[in-house]
């Protein structure tokens, strides 16, 4: 091997095993995980039953073709325009890919160049970093600060220069709850315009918006011509293990990025390509009881911990709970999740991770409520020792 390193350098010190270590203990100890974001109880029973209709009647058995298959992405294009009145055509404009995760690296691979740089809010998504490297440009964070984490404005409008190719922006957002304001996306979209800048949205937790509203940037003005729009189905119907996401966007954009993804994974999984066809068309109930299902979980968790002495940063959106450990006397949350375990039988994750620059974090610690309320309650009753 000549001495040299195996792994690749740019991926070099990114890698977090932080999850899978977590996951671990919580196998080993017998432990509530609350570290990874996943649910505990399945979709709707109609959309698996959808998934395994399809793998019986043999569509999508066989490699499907490589945008998605036809009703998948007509099925996009129609909740595009049912929820946030844009209209993409399902031919030209929209693209299924192997969950948001392959769309992200495939828009990054597809639109930057070695030396662009990219602004992130940090803390960042994991595979955002993984991504960019990948690309061979430059993360830039933007970082945003406890106890809001509201994106600073002014200094992202520093931060802007001739490098700056894109901005890849996550709302809401992942791990602490943010949705961002109409003063902050009309700024955002401003900058971008007056920059001629690039922009790709992940929009997975989309429908998971608590207090606020979710309004895609590609629909602000100037917009829609400049942004990828990535969204999946993991999160709005609680199959994360299916790994079908989508992006939307111009048809001069959605095909670069049609371009990278069609040497990644060539095609996304066929047979439930259709199941979460029929899963976007699920009626409004269904995005409205599950919000309000998500909501309630995530007030139980947010009071239990506060009753169990963590400062907690209530989020707008998502699945997820940032909470400081200060409070408990606590500086270092690597080290408070890695005992958790063991001292309560919970699982967490450290905030660190998600951060350039550790320290940021230290004493941020996420956890997540997308899980029955027994086993939330049952984790508050562990941390407040009883
Ligand atoms: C912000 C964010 N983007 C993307 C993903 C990945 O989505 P998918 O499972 O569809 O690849 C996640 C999953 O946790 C996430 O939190």
């Amino acid at each position: 091997m000549n001495g040299r390193p195996l792994l690749n350098r740019r991926l070099d010190g990114l890698g977090t095993t932080i999850f899978a270590e977590m996951s671990a203990l919580a196998t080993t100890t017998g432990a509530i995980n609350l570290g990874q974001g996943f649910p505990d109880t399945d979709g709707p029973e109609e959309i698996r039953e959808a998934a395994v209709r399809a793998l019986r009647e043999g569509k999508g058995n066989q490699y499907p073709p490589g945008p998605g298959v036809p009703e998948l992405r007509t099925a996009v294009a129609d909740h595009q325009h049912r929820f946030y009145g844009l209209d993409f055509d399902p031919d030209t404009e929209v693209l299924v890919t192997a969950g948001a995760t392959e769309a992200i690296a495939a828009a990054m691979l597809a639109l930057l160049e070695p030396g662009d740089e990219v602004i992130a809010f940090e803390p960042f998504y994991d595979s955002y970093a993984a991504c960019v490297a990948m690309a061979g440009a430059k993360r830039v964070p933007l970082t945003l600060r406890a106890p809001s984490f509201r994106p600073d404005l002014d200094r992202l409008r520093s931060m802007v220069n001739p490098r700056t190719r894109l901005l890849l922006l996550n709302s809401p957002h992942n791990p602490t709850g943010m949705v961002l304001t109409p003063e902050e996306r009309t700024a955002i979209a401003e900058l971008a315009v007056e920059h001629d800048l690039l922009v790709v949205t992940d929009e997975v937790y989309e429908h998971l918006v608590f207090d606020g509203e979710h309004v895609p940037l590609i629909s602000l003005p100037g917009m829609r011509e400049r942004t990828v729009s990535v969204s999946s189905s993991g999160k709005t119907f609680s199959f994360t293990g299916w790994k079908v996401g989508w992006v939307t966007g111009s048809a001069a954009l959605v095909s670069a990025v049609r371009t990278a993804k069609q040497y990644l994974t060539y095609v996304s999984a066929g047979p439930f390509q259709y199941a979460v066809a029929e899963a976007l068309r699920l009626p409004d109930r269904y995005f409205a009881d599950f919000r309000t299902d998500l909501r309630a979980k995530r007030d139980l968790l947010a009071t239990g911990l506060a009753e169990a002495g963590f400062e907690v940063h209530p989020p707008q959106g998502t699945y997820f709970i940032t909470t400081d450990i200060a409070p408990l006397g606590e500086n270092d949350g690597f080290a408070f999740c890695r005992a958790l375990p063991e001292r309560c039988g919970v699982v967490a994750v450290p905030n660190a991770v998600f951060y350039d620059h550790p320290d940021a974090g230290r004493t941020q610690v996420r956890f997540a409520f997308c899980k029955r309320p027994e086993v939330l309650k049952q984790a508050v009753a562990r941390l407040r020792g009883e």
